[in-house]
């Protein structure tokens, strides 16, 4: 028998002595707030203290701490100092989906106990193994260091001054204090487990053998599931004219990660069970990895309908593109590529299914809940009202959470089992079965006149969108209307096609192509102003799209274009940046140093919503006889902040504080339905049907109490006071005495916001966006030319959001997307087969972030809720772009085919300093 001294409390343990510390933790003591990220020492999730020592509890068998003193994160909270960190990261909005920030806390805790004035460094090497793919760390390391010293106080705003403070996330607190629940944390104690057989062949016929004698010999497992279960219809995908991807295969896997079959058992039987145990016979087939093998002639077609493997292709074009480059004083013509990205959400795909009588509940984390009702219905071949979807907070998604994932298997089981069924996917499994950033080959050719005007620009870009369809359309047709970044570029050709393979099906992933298009782009214009002779920067403003010009679909904007007001913000920084850099190059080439510093600047833009269709959002607000203020909005917040933004939002529309609104988030039977988080959409197209409710309300109540528009609205317990400050009347309203409707309401408003736009013709001409949100990143680095080693010096960013509804939060997200260009500029590349977990796939960690600083643009746009735009997607474009500029400014070598590590970097380097002397 284990025993050990857990949060203060002598405890023994019945587990098995190799039981992992974390499972022990989790399943047997009942703490949840340790988190399972890879189970392999990568992610620091699963951090605890032991004997004041930060550890990985994951790699920690129980045994190895009989008679030892182990504190998770649960045992923190009886320690004072874990309430001051607890309200610096509140302060700094240092959590965003929170799946990392009881690692994160622990961790801090270590260091606060031996170092109660840590610098930037100590908190980077003492938080150095606990990863976040939301926040960019920056917050994280202000939040420790500011521990002890006076915090932002917790802004409380009046009604009318909500939007555009910056108030802490209305949904921290349970983040930070690790009460929060997500998809793995809080299950069924009689919960059956499911899990998913794979193909381990990218290509493969199989035959599933003798179900009847696997069952016999495994007595632990209940059922085996395979395609011949499926109730309706065993497809699904995220636009209805392209989905394709069975929930089990049938007959033929198309990737390493397809599903085949799923075997449903009690908890510790699945967990036993060994993969190649299950009775499956594999044909493997020819593996088509590649577009370019893909769309030979003779390659084998993975769809029927799709002829030469082509899913889609895109297409804008307007004036006279060639003609216009034929005639440029100045020309240029780049290739660039990139690989498929990961995720790498900390919290892996999880949830659980119960049955009640006709309906199955399905739990779980995910980005788009009335988008997986709607699937789940017809997978289950039911009715709508048949499926309710509850979402647990989720660990992150960043776009793979828009497909269903784990939700057919566990809904499948505990209908056909009538028992609750649990899933938690594996890092490994997580990894290969799940969606990516598409890998894209492009080829881009731009002119401009003698004063830098550009001229011609023709774009062809090839993306790699795996086995099945997943988003491949939405990237394949949004990447032409992007390609040209925010410049008018009145001659342009742009054309894409999304090309099936082998590979794990591509999707979402923030920008939905665009990061890809603007490394071609943003590079390109960078040669082109050297050809020219111009300043990278002037040469950026005289190019930046204005008000009343047209877009490349034709698109003109009368107001709201602001890229050059975000170029005008980054000029000061710019040439003092230019100076140093080149202070320090003389210096140091002087000093026979291989450092070199270099500045690099790009810019993106980011049509709002979805591409030319419909995209609605809907929101409701109720008063209840109780006098309760209630929001029912079903975005759901994967750490991006959409409950705190919307609830400002709609406060200020209804003329309330905003902490007064109650939040009823996610619950598919409780809200209506937001659309899918994705695509920037959120504060623009949620956050105007929030605004459009809270009018309506507002609007309604002052109707009933007979008072002026501008009269004030307080509640006192059951009462609404009305304040009629020009009229100078008051009225009160009695809550309690009022009728309530069929969903508890006295008041009750619903609105729906569409945002409008129209399909673009056979030329890619029309309105595919109703708004565009626009920014620009300047990256100071310095290159060790010896090593190729890249040092991230500083990053500034000047984004316009329209209106910063919470700056704090803005902050936030524009520091993680960086982040996630960070590792897209030099570090990630997923490659099915071979980097299947997080420490062969590397993502930035905490140690890898340059410093910040932001300027927030706000050109209002007469179409967002108080003129703001969308932001998620956009931070991430630019950052990859400039980062491979400043290294070309530092060093004078192009890297066009990422990441660019160091062994690219250094070659790159070297064939730059020997064509200087002659040599090739
Ligand atoms: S879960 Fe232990 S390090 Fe990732
Ligand atoms: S807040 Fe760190 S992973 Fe989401």
């Amino acid at each position: 028998m284990i025993s050990f001294i857990l949060n203060d409390m002598t405890v023994t343990c019945t587990s098995p002595p190799g039981t992992r510390l974390s499972e022990v933790l989790r399943n047997e003591m009942g703490l949840p707030g340790t988190k399972i990220g890879c189970n392999a020492g990568d992610c620091g999730a699963c951090s605890v203290l032991l004997d004041g020592e930060t550890i990985c509890s994951c790699l920690t068998s129980v045994a190895q701490v009989n008679g030892r003193n182990v504190i998770s994160i649960e045992g923190l909270h009886t320690d004072g100092s874990i309430a001051m960190l607890q309200d610096s990261f509140l302060a700094h909005g240092a959590s965003q989906c929170g799946i990392c920030t009881p690692g994160m806390l622990v961790a801090a805790s270590a260091l606060l106990r031996i170092n109660q004035n840590p610098s930037r460094s100590d908190v980077e090497n003492a938080l150095g193994g606990v990863l976040c793919r939301c926040t960019g760390y920056s917050k994280i390391i202000d939040s420790v260091m500011a521990v002890g010293i006076p915090l932002i106080p917790d802004i409380r705003p009046e009604a009318g001054a909500n939007v555009g403070s910056s108030i802490r996330h209305l949904d921290g607190q349970p983040k930070v204090d690790a009460s929060l629940s997500f998809g793995d944390d809080t299950v069924p104690h009689d919960a059956l487990s499911v899990r998913v057989i794979r193909s381990p062949h990218h290509h493969a016929s199989f035959t599933i053998g003798d179900k009847a004698s696997f069952l016999s010999r495994n007595p632990g497992i209940h059922v085996v599931l395979d395609s011949t279960d499926i109730l309706g219809r065993n497809c699904f995908g995220v636009i209805k004219p392209f989905v394709d991807q069975p929930v089990f295969a049938e007959s033929i896997a198309l990737y390493r990660g397809d599903a085949v079959a799923a075997i449903v058992g009690d908890v510790q039987s699945i967990a036993n069970f060994q993969e190649t145990d299950f009775p499956v016979e594999w044909q493997p087939h020819l593996t088509i990895l590649e577009p370019d093998l893909a769309l030979s002639v003779d390659a084998p077609l993975l769809h029927v309908g799709r002829p030469g493997n082509v899913l889609v292709r895109g297409h804008v074009e307007c004036g006279d593109a060639d003609a216009a480059l034929a005639n440029s004083a100045h020309r240029v013509e780049v290739h660039t590529s990139t690989p498929f990205i990961e995720h790498a959400y900390i919290e892996p795909e999880a949830g659980y299914a119960v049955r009640d009588g006709n309906r199955i509940i399905v739990h779980g984390c995910t980005q788009a809940a009335h988008m997986d009702r709607e699937s789940l219905a017809e997978i289950m071949g039911v009715g709508l009202d048949d499926i309710r979807v509850v979402p647990s907070a989720c660990g992150g998604g960043f776009g793979s959470k828009l497909d269903i994932s784990f939700q057919p298997y566990v809904a499948l089981a505990a209908w056909v089992l009538n028992k609750p069924v649990r899933i938690c996917y594996s890092r490994g499994e997580s990894m290969r079965a799940s969606t990516k950033r598409h890998p894209s080959d492009i080829n881009l050719k731009i002119g401009c006149d003698e004063t830098g005007r550009i001229s011609g620009f023709v774009f062809d870009g090839v993306f790699n969108t795996g086995a099945y369809a997943s988003w491949g359309p939405t990237v394949a047709n949004r990447v032409p209307i992007h390609a040209c970044g925010p410049y008018f570029t009145p001659d342009y050709r742009a054309n894409s096609m999304a090309v099936h393979t082998n590979a794990p099906p591509a999707g979402a992933f923030r920008g939905f192509g665009v990061p890809q298009s603007a490394i071609a782009q943003e590079c390109a214009y960078d040669i082109l102003a050297d050809k020219v002779g111009m300043d990278r920067l002037a040469f950026r403003r005289i190019n930046a799209l204005k008000n009343n010009l047209p877009t490349v679909t034709g698109q003109v904007f009368t107001n709201g274009v602001g890229i050059d007001s975000c170029l005008a913000a980054l000029e000061p920084r710019w040439y003092a940046a230019l100076e140093t850099a080149k202070n320090f190059n003389v210096t140091s080439s002087s000093e026979g140093s291989p450092w070199r510093k270099g500045v690099g600047v790009a810019s993106c833009w980011y049509g709002c919503g979805n591409t030319s269709l419909p995209n609605p959002s809907t929101i409701r607000m109720g008063i209840s006889a109780d006098g309760k203020i209630i929001l029912h909005q079903g975005a759901m917040d994967i750490g991006q902040g959409s409950n705190t933004v919307i609830t400002q939002i709609a406060a200020d529309a209804l003329g309330v504080r905003v902490h007064a609104v109650h939040i009823v988030n996610g619950d598919t039977d409780l809200t209506p339905d937001c659309g899918k988080t994705s695509a920037s959409r959120q504060t623009f197209v949620s956050g105007k049907a929030a605004f459009l409710s809270g009018e309506a309300l507002r609007k309604m109540i002052l109707r009933f109490g007979n008072v002026e528009s501008d009269a004030k609205i307080c509640f006192d317990g059951t009462t609404i006071l009305l304040d009629d400050t020009v009229g100078g009347g008051t009225a009160r309203i009695d809550l309690a005495t009022l009728p309530v409707n069929d969903y508890g309401y006295v008041f009750m408003a619903e609105e729906t916001y569409d945002p409008p736009t129209s399909p673009l013709d056979e030329k890619g001409q029309g309105i595919p966006y109703a708004v565009f949100g626009y920014g620009a990143q300047m990256m100071e680095l310095s290159v060790d030319c010896e090593l190729g080693m890249v040092s991230l010096d500083k990053i500034t960013t000047a984004h316009d959001v329209g209106r910063a509804i919470n700056p704090l939060l803005v902050e936030g997200q524009i520091e993680g997307g960086v982040a996630q260009g960070i590792g897209m500029a030099l570090m990630e590349d997923y490659k099915p087969g071979r980097t299947e977990n997080l420490h062969d796939y590397l993502i930035p960690t905490i140690g890898d972030i340059p410093i910040f600083e932001h300027i927030l643009v706000e050109v209002a746009d007469d179409e967002g809720p108080y003129g703001a735009k969308g932001l998620g997607e956009h931070v991430l474009i630019p950052t990859a772009p400039a980062i491979l500029n400043a290294i070309r400014h530092a060093t004078g070598a192009s890297i066009h085919k990422l990441p660019a590590t160091p062994d690219k970097i250094f070659a790159a380097v070297t064939a730059v300093n020997l064509s200087k002397v002659g040599k090739t």
